[in-house]
C-alpha cells in the first residue's frame, strides 16, 4: 500500500542567479514542478512549492568581472528577470526567494555551525591551485584544463560539460587560470569536507534498497555513483563571494555553493512560513520531492541527503523525479553560446501563448532519455492539437449552444447509450491521468486529457446536433448539456498543464473555484446559467512565425562559428616525398544526381582528362546537383576505391567547412584542364 501523506513540499532546483531561464530549466524542472504542485492543490492537499534564485557560485563572480559590476549587481539583475519570466509563465510558486536573503544567510550559517559542532567535518590541509599575477585562489570554474575522462580541453575544475563528469581540480591535464590563463601554482589551504564515505553505507541502504521505485534514470546514476565509492568533499571554497564559513580561522573562506544552495529549501520554507515551516521538512507525515534536472542528482540524492542525515533532524526527500536534457533544433542547449529560447524573450515575443509553451514543453519532456525541441514541433503541436482538437471542441459546443439557446445551458434529459459511452470514458481516463501526474508520467498525463478533448469531439461528430436541430430539439437540448459538461471537465483537467487556458475556460462556462473530484462529473454546470461569447482559446500559428525563429538560430549559429573558431594546431611536419603520395588533380563535373536511399551523398561524373570517374561524396545536404554541373573540383585521383551504397567511388573531392558550418567544395580559382595535378 503506497503510504498517505498528509502535506508535500515540492522543491524545485534553484537556477543560477547568471542569466535568464531558458526551455530547457522549464521543462526539466519547473513545468512538471508545477504541474504536480497545481494537481495537488486542486485535489485539495496540503502543499507548497518552493524556488528561488541560486546566487553564490563562481560563474556569478566570472561574469561580474567581464562586466566591471560586482557579483551583487549580476544576481540582483537576473534575480528579477528570473522571477517575472517564472510568473508570467504561470509556475506557481508559493515563495520564490534567493540566497543572497538575511534568512539563507542565516540558516545556511547555523546549519554548517550544527555539523561543524557536532564533529561531522573533516579538518584538511592541501594543495590548491592559486593565480599569482591575479593574486587569488582559483576554485572551480576558475580553473580550466583537459578533462581526464573524455579529452575535453575546456572542462572547469568542478565539472567537465562535455561528458558531464564532476571533477576535482587538481584532476585537470594542463589546468590554467580562467583569469589571466596563466599556469596556476599550487598552495596550502585548510577546508572542511563532508565525509561521505561515512554516510555510503546508510545512502546504499536508503536508496539503493528502500526506494526502488525511483525513476530508473535516478536510481542508476545514484547507484552508478554508489559502486564507485563516495570520496570526503570539500564544503568550504577560498572566495570572496559566498557565505562566510563561520568558524574561527577560516577567515576569507566561504561555504561552497553547493553546500549553501540546497539548504536554500529550507530557508524559502521558513520565509513561506515562519512558524510552521518545520512541519514540512521533519514531520515524517510529510513528503519532500525534489524537482531537479540530471546533473543535479548527485547532490540532492547523495550529498545533501549527508548532509541531512548528518544534522539528524530533518526528513529525507521521498522522491527525486530528476529529468534528463532538453536540446534545441538537435544540439545541446548552451548558456555560453547563446543556444537557447529564453523564457524572457519568448513571453516578450509570443504573448498569450504562455500555455503553447507549456503544452510543448511537457509533450517533449525529457522524462526518460534526452529530447529535442524544434519550432517545427513547436507550431505542430499548436496548430494540430492546441487549436485542432481542445480549442475546437470547446468553441464549437460554445458557439452551437449560443446558436441554439442563446448562451443558457440547456438541461439534459434522458441519457441515450452515445451519451452513456462518452462518460464512461471519461471517467477512465481521469483515473490514468491523475495516477500519471502522480508518478512524474507528465506526457502520458498530457495524453490524457488531450484523450478527453477528442472524446469531447467524437461525441459532438457521432451526435450531430445541428442535423437534429431541425427535427428534436429536446434531444439537442441534451446533447449541448453534455457537450459543455465535457468543457467543464476539460476546464479541470487542464488546470495544472495549461492554466491560463483553464482560467479563460473557466470563466467563459461561468465555473467557480474547480477540484479534481468533479472531474467525470456531469453536472458542473447547472442549466439554466449563462455561458459568455466565445473566444477562441489557441490561434494557428503562421509558418513566418516559426520561419523568423529558425532564422533567429541559424544566425547565432553563424556568429558562434565566427567567434569559436581557431584553427586547430598544425600537424606533424609532412616532407615532399609524404604530400607527393597525394595524387591531387583537378576535374569538371559533367553530372550530378542523388544517391538513392542515402540523404547525405551524391553521386558527381567528372571528366578527369581520362575516361572519366564517379566520386560519391557526403555534400548532398549543402549543394543541389545542379548546381555542381560544370563546376571545377579538386580531387584526390588515388584514393582507394569504395562502395557507398551500391555506386562505386573513384576518388575523394576536397571540401572544407564555410561560417555556416556547411560544406563547400573546393576547386581552382582559374580554368585548368582537367587531370592536371595539384602541386
Ligand atoms: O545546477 C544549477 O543550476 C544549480 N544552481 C542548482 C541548485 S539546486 C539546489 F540545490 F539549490
Ligand atoms: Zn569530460
Amino acid at each position: 500500500m503506497e503510504k498517505k501523506y498528509k502535506r508535500t513540499l515540492v522543491t524545485t532546483a534553484l537556477p543560477y542567479a547568471n542569466g535568464p531561464v531558458h526551455i530547457g530549466h522549464l521543462a526539466g524542472v519547473y513545468v512538471p514542478a508545477d504541474i504536480y504542485t497545481r494537481y495537488l492543490r486542486l485535489r485539495g492537499e496540503d502543499v507548497i512549492m518552493v524556488g528561488g534564485s541560486d546566487e553564490h557560485g563562481v560563474p556569478i563572480t566570472i561574469k561580474a568581472q567581464k562586466e566591471g559590476v560586482t557579483p551583487q549587481d549580476i544576481v540582483d539583475r537576473y534575480h528579477k528577470i528570473i522571477k517575472e519570466s517564472m510568473e508570467g509563465l504561470g509556475i506557481s510558486f508559493d515563495v520564490y526567494s534567493r540566497t543572497t536573503s538575511d534568512i539563507h544567510r542565516q540558516t545556511a550559517t547555523e546549519f554548517f555551525r550544527t555539523l561543524y559542532e557536532k564533529g561531522e567535518f573533516v579538518e584538511k590541509t592541501s594543495l590548491q591551485f592559486y593565480d599569482e599575477e591575479a593574486d587569488q585562489w582559483l576554485a572551480d570554474r576558475y580553473i580550466i584544463g583537459t578533462c581526464p575522462h573524455c579529452g575535453n580541453e575546456n572542462a572547469y575544475g568542478d565539472q567537465c560539460e562535455a561528458c558531464g563528469t564532476s571533477l576535482n581540480a587538481t584532476d585537470l591535464i594542463n589546468p590554467h587560470s580562467a583569469i589571466t590563463g596563466n599556469v596556476p601554482v599550487r598552495k596550502e589551504t585548510k577546508h572542511w569536507y563532508m565525509p561521505l564515505d561515512k554516510w555510503e553505507p546508510r545512502l546504499r541502504q536508503w536508496i539503493l534498497e528502500e526506494h526502488k521505485e525511483w525513476k530508473p534514470n535516478v536510481y542508476g546514476q545514484c547507484k552508478s555513483w554508489l559502486d564507485g565509492g563516495l570520496q570526503p568533499r570539500a564544503v568550504t571554497r577560498d572566495l570572496n563571494w559566498g557565505i562566510p564559513v563561520p568558524i574561527e580561522g577560516a577567515e576569507g573562506k566561504v561555504l561552497y555553493v553547493w553546500f549553501d544552495a540546497p539548504i536554500g529549501y529550507i530557508s524559502n520554507t521558513k520565509e513561506l512560513l515562519p512558524d510552521t515551516w518545520e512541519k514540512y521538512w521533519k514531520d515524517p507525515e510529510s513528503r519532500i520531492i525534489h524537482f531537479i534536472g540530471k546533473d543535479n542528482i548527485v547532490f540532492h540524492c547523495l550529498i545533501f541527503p549527508a548532509m541531512l542525515m548528518a544534522e539528524g533532524s530533518y526528513q529525507l526527500p521521498v522522491n527525486v523525479p530528476a529529468n534528463e536534457f532538453l536540446n534545441l533544433e538537435g544540439k545541446k542547449i548552451s548558456t555560453s553560446k547563446n543556444w537557447a529560447v529564453w523564457l524572457n524573450e519568448y513571453l516578450e515575443q509570443f504573448p498569450g501563448k504562455e500555455d503553447v509553451l507549456r503544452y510543448v514543453l511537457t509533450a517533449n519532456a525529457p522524462e526518460a532519455k534526452d529530447n529535442d525541441f524544434t519550432w517545427a514541433d513547436f507550431q505542430a503541436r499548436n496548430n494540430n492539437e492546441l487549436v485542432a482538437i481542445l480549442g475546437n471542441f470547446v468553441n464549437r459546443a460554445m458557439v452551437l449552444t449560443h446558436k441554439y439557446f442563446d448562451g443558457v445551458i440547456p438541461a439534459a434529459g434522458e441519457l441515450t447509450e452515445v451519451d452513456r459511452q462518452a462518460m464512461a470514458e471519461f471517467k477512465d481516463v481521469k483515473e490514468t491521468l491523475g495516477q500519471n501526474i502522480e508518478t512524474f508520467h507528465f506526457r502520458e498525463a498530457l495524453k490524457d486529457a488531450m484523450n478527453l478533448a477528442r472524446i469531447g469531439n467524437k461525441y459532438l461528430a457521432d451526435t450531430e446536433p445541428w442535423k437534429l436541430a431541425k427535427t428534436d430539439m429536446a434531444r439537442v437540448e441534451t446533447i449541448m448539456n453534455l457537450a459543455l459538461q465535457i468543457a467543464a471537465n476539460l476546464a479541470i483537467a487542464f488546470e495544472p498543464f495549461l492554466p491560463f487556458s483553464a482560467r479563460k475556460l473557466r470563466s467563459m462556462l461561468g465555473m467557480g473555484d474547480v477540484q479534481w473530484d468533479k472531474l467525470g462529473d456531469t453536472d458542473i454546470l447547472a442549466a439554466g446559467a449563462k455561458i459568455e461569447k466565445p473566444v477562441l482559446l489557441f490561434e494557428k500559428i503562421d509558418d513566418s512565425v516559426v520561419e523568423a525563429q529558425v532564422e533567429r538560430l541559424k544566425k547565432i549559429e553563424r556568429e558562434n562559428i565566427l567567434n569559436n573558431f581557431t584553427p586547430k594546431a598544425v600537424g606533424a611536419e609532412c616532407g615532399y616525398d609524404d604530400f607527393a603520395k597525394l595524387d591531387i588533380r583537378v576535374g569538371t563535373v559533367t553530372a550530378c544526381e542523388k544517391v538513392k536511399k542515402a540523404d547525405k551523398l551524391l553521386k558527381l561524373t567528372i571528366d578527369d582528362g581520362m575516361k572519366g570517374r564517379t566520386i560519391v561524396s557526403g555534400i548532398a545536404k549543402y549543394y543541389e546537383p545542379a548546381e555542381l554541373v560544370g563546376k571545377q573540383v579538386c580531387f584526390i585521383a588515388n584514393f582507394p576505391v569504395k562502395k557507398l551504397k551500391g555506386v562505386e567511388s573513384q576518388g575523394m573531392v576536397l571540401s572544407a567547412q564555410d561560417a555556416d558550418g556547411r560544406l563547400v567544395v573546393i576547386g581552382p580559382h582559374g580554368a585548368v584542364r582537367p587531370g592536371v595535378g595539384v602541386s
